[in-house]
């Protein structure tokens, strides 16, 4: 049985579908504060805080946990520099909660979702695993400091794991089934297309006197169905026995603001009215992720290569939400 935090959520859940496809047996526990329960896929399902120790203990006892795949934890960047402390509690002691119940219960496999957001400014594009770590707020720290700790746990318990270093994730289920669905939203591709579905009066990009060739920030835009994918692999490998990690997970191509605008109208065949805005503080101009080395790993390779197919799935999705 895997178990699955943060199964409610838009990654998590699009995890759980793939794993229950391909026979997993899959429990979620999740505190629904950004999950939705309709998102949860499996019946085996526990609404409870990973700060919660005692909660996490009953659902060890309760399921015979094999592995666990961990994507709880607060993600937007603004809210993690005005609230810090938030952010350390949920996403690092919440982590370590989690880790002391599986040394506790014997479970020594995980898969974390880790961000680009450990890397802070490239220093070069595109962006290799051996990049220094430089995080350059306390999201991306938090992450970082998770790695760290799993790494220790690796020497100490023999806890093996791998890290996953999200880029953009992006797009929806093609079935249609799930989707992505931040409150508030914060992501370019589902602003984009509420503008378009004229949810919002417009789209105001963030900056457009950056250093890149349409003065627009370039992001690695990566279909969350290939995420999916690249976490089952993982799963695999470490069941084989392979030693921890940590991987990009980004196509390796970047697109700009504008194009992603410019997809967006050529997908939805709506207007989308934009305004220029301000940058937005803490932005990166490029974060362009090197997958080379999952792909010669683990043979992963995305299935979702043009962002019109990404954002055709997140239309789809949307447009009916
Ligand atoms: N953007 C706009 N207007 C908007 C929203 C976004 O111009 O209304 C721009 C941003 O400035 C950025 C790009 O669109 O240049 C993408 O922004 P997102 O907020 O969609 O994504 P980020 O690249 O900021 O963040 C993502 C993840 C974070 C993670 C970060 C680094 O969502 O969790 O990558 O890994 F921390």
């Amino acid at each position: 049985m895997i178990l699955v935090s943060g199964g409610a959520g838009y990654v998590g859940s699009h995890c759980v579908k793939q794993l229950l496809q391909r026979g997993y047996e899959v429990m979620v526990f999740d505190n629904l504060s950004e999950g939705r329960r309709e998102a949860v896929l499996t019946e085996r399902f526990v609404q409870a805080d990973l700060l919660d120790r005692e909660a996490l203990n009953r659902a060890f006892a309760e399921y015979s946990i094999d592995a666990v795949m961990h994507f709880a934890g607060l993600i937007k960047v603004g809210e993690s520099v005005d609230d810090p402390q938030v952010y350390y509690q949920n996403n690092v002691v919440g982590t370590l909660n989690l880790l002391q119940t599986m040394h506790k219960h014997g479970v020594d496999r995980m898969i974390f979702s880790s961000s680009a957001a450990v890397y802070g400014d490239p220093a070069v594009i595109p962006i290799p695993e051996s990049h220094p770590k430089r995080p350059k707020n306390p999201y991306g720290k938090t992450k970082w400091m998770v790695e760290q700790l799993l790494e220790d746990y690796a020497h100490a318990y023999g806890l093996r794991s791998i890290s996953l270093r999200y880029f953009n994730a992006a797009g929806c289920d093609p079935a249609g089934e799930l989707g992505e669905n931040h409150h508030p939203e914060t992501h370019l591709i589902p602003i984009v297309l509420d503008a378009a579905l004229g949810r919002r009066e417009c789209i105001t990009i963030f900056g457009t006197d950056y250093d890149t060739p349409d003065g627009t920030c370039l992001r690695d835009y990566i279909h969350v169905n290939d995420l999916a994918e690249a976490h089952i692999l993982t799963l695999e490998a470490l069941k084989k026995g392979c030693a921890s990690s940590a991987y990009n997970l980004g196509i390796g191509r970047g697109y700009s603001v504008r194009e992603v605008i410019d997809v967006c109208r050529q997908v939805t065949g709506r207007e989308i009215p934009l305004e220029e805005g301000k940058r937005r503080p803490g932005d990166p101009p490029q974060l362009i992720a090197d997958p080379t080395c999952i792909q010669k790993d683990l043979g992963w390779q995305p299935r979702f290569t043009e962002l019109d197919e990404i954002v055709s799935t997140a239309w789809e999705w949307r447009s009916k939400a």
